[in-house]
């Protein structure tokens, strides 16, 4: 079996992939492979600009469905200009969050679309990551964790304890239906720990 080069992972807000996206990027390096590391949204000039746009303010900033379509436009532009030339340059991409976030964030909490969100994915994105951690972890003791950082980016994390909880069974959800792509990981452990075990599916 050829080695999975782009990874993402992902979970509720303070589910702690952020720590486990790091520490497996220097894993890999530690073992010669060329990796970058990158988030979403974000990770390229543009795409880090619609992310100021998306993570600040209040809660009604957006709808949904324009959500989708901002995290669409980032996401695509994230592909252009750092994820592709990255695979085609022969590195291994790891990802802070990527499309199973607006499947779960977008498309599974202020009603069902899911339809709009796979469309938009089909039409403007066409790419899965070969390998996908979720981390799942209690989302009261995520969400305390996520607020107590006082990133200023917090406007997910104000739609409150039911959001995240809603969240959290999205991603159990797809971790079920896509076995073969996606790896759920226990995050309720220490981070070396969880990194231990994420770094055993190599
Ligand atoms: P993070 O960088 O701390 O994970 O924050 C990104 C936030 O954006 C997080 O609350 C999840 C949210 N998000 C979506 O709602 N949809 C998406 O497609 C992505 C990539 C992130």
């Amino acid at each position: 079996m050829t080695s999975p080069k782009f990874i993402t992972f992902e979970g509720i807000d303070g589910s702690g992939k952020s720590t486990q996206s790091r520490l497996f990027a220097d894993r890999l390096r530690a073992q010669g492979r060329d990796v970058i590391l990158t988030r979403e949204p974000g990770g390229s000039p543009g795409a880090e600009e619609i992310r100021q746009l998306l993570l600040t303010g209040d809660t009604d900033r957006w709808s949904a469905e324009t959500e989708i379509l901002l995290f669409t436009a980032a996401r695509r532009d994230h592909l252009e200009k750092t994820i592709q030339p990255a695979l085609a340059a022969g590195k291994t991409v790891i990802c802070d969050r990527f499309a199973d976030s607006t499947r779960v964030y977008q498309g599974a909490t202020r009603g069902d679309l899911r339809a709009m969100v796979d469309s938009l994915h089909t039409l403007m994105i066409g790419r899965e990551p070969d390998l996908t951690f979720i981390i799942d972890m209690d989302p009261a003791m995520a969400l305390e964790r996520g607020l107590a950082r006082k990133s200023g980016e917090d406007r997910f994390e104000d739609f409150g304890l039911g959001f995240q909880e809603t969240l959290r069974h999205g991603f159990l959800a797809l971790a079920h239906v896509q076995p073969d792509r996606c790896v759920l990981v226990d995050g309720n452990r220490t981070p070396d720990q969880i990194a231990s075990e994420i770094a055993a599916h190599l």
